[in-house]
């Protein structure tokens, strides 16, 4: 009944990273091979917390550039920032009245992120999964690939569907879109990276807001500065397993693997193959020329890009005329839904 689209997005709040990369767009700049995808830089998520206005127009054009140099190509897929489709935030309200507060107090981001000063944790934060699950679902987006920390999101995205479509199933009918006018999502969390770990702690993700850079590889990154980072990485004291089972309780070793696995399109079990009783310093060696040799260019690629913010701008003003015209469509038909 739904066509297959996909969408994704990430935040305009700092240095993309690894974790981003390995978890999210190596699989987008995939399915842009196959399907139907949008893009999108979320700037509207961004200000959830505050943003400098001046540095937040620079990450919306760096995002796009890291999109951009990793190899989404704007005439595969649409790449767009969130603000410039006013849709976004229209659907974002009528979905505020469909999610319960319950459902938004079970959220772990918003409990993480809001720490331990809850009240003064801006509304906006507390809605985000309201904002998100407008931004898929103004596309009728059937697929969402992203890490392991957005499952609970997507989950919430599926009921906020649900709940719209039970809510409204006589005037959807009504109105000729069937029994359904939302697809239920499915999340795509996929690949051996769904969750990077922090190079300096195996018990945290890798992420743009820890203090230590030397916890993420930044795509900005160049090639000395990702070969320190690695060599700096924390490690254990025993050489490699040769199988997977070996790697339990070794958070560390087990995620400098899957991010070895990632890079190569390979498997953790074909990493351990080649690299089973090596010692730390010989297999760091080794992800050190993976990762210089795919991260390296992409940076090389940003700084070329971000040396003409013209070129990005246009970019991003026909991506969201093109994703304007999907959006305005569902928000027709939502309004009649509604009764406005
Ligand atoms: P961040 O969490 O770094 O602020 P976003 O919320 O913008 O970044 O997330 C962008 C995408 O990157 C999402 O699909 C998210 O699941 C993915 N992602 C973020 N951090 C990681 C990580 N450490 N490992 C795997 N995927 C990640
Ligand atoms: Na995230």
């Amino acid at each position: 009944q739904f066509k297959e689209l996909v969408f994704s997005g990430m935040q305009p709040t700092g240095n993309l990273h690894l974790g981003n990369y390995l978890g999210a767009m190596i699989r987008w700049i995939e399915l842009q091979k196959t399907m139907e995808c949008i893009y999108c830089v979320v700037d509207m998520h961004a200000i959830t917390v505050w943003q400098d206005p001046a540095d937040l127009k620079r990450q919306i054009r760096e995002v796009t550039a890291a999109y951009l140099a990793a190899g989404l190509d704007p005439k595969k897929s649409i790449i767009f920032n969130q603000s410039q489709v006013h849709q976004h935030a229209e659907l974002a309200w009528i979905f505020n009245c469909v999610a319960r507060i319950g459902w938004m107090n079970r959220m772990t981001q918003f409990k993480e992120k809001a720490g331990k000063d809850r009240e003064n944790a801006s509304l906006g934060l507390y809605a985000y999964p309201s904002l998100m699950a407008a931004d898929i679902l103004v596309y009728r987006a059937t697929h969402v690939p992203v890490g392991e920390d957005q499952k609970q999101h997507l989950e919430l995205t599926r009921d906020v569907a649900q709940k719209f479509n039970n809510d409204y199933a006589a005037s959807i009918a009504e109105n000729g879109y069937g029994d359904a006018f939302f697809p239920l999502t499915e999340p795509m969390i996929q690949g051996p990276a769904t969750r990077v770990m922090s190079l300096r702690d195996g018990s945290k993700k890798m992420s743009k807001s820890d203090p230590s850079d030397y916890s993420r590889i930044n795509l900005t990154d160049d090639a000395d500065t990702i070969a320190q980072k690695v060599r700096k990485a924390k490690t254990d004291p025993e050489p490699l397993p040769s199988e997977a089972e070996g790697l339990k309780g070794r958070p560390e070793a087990e995620n400098l693997v899957a991010i070895y696995a990632a890079l190569t399109g390979t498997t953790p079990e074909d990493v351990l193959r080649d690299h089973g009783g090596s010692q730390f310093s010989g297999f760091k060696a080794a992800l050190v020329d993976v990762a210089v040799t795919k991260l390296a260019p992409i940076a090389g690629e940003m700084r070329r890009l971000m040396a003409d913010p013209g070129h990005i701008d246009a970019i991003l003003v026909d991506g969201s005329d093109r994703a304007r015209v999907i959006a305005a469509q569902t928000m027709d038909a939502v309004k009649d839904i509604v009764g406005f």
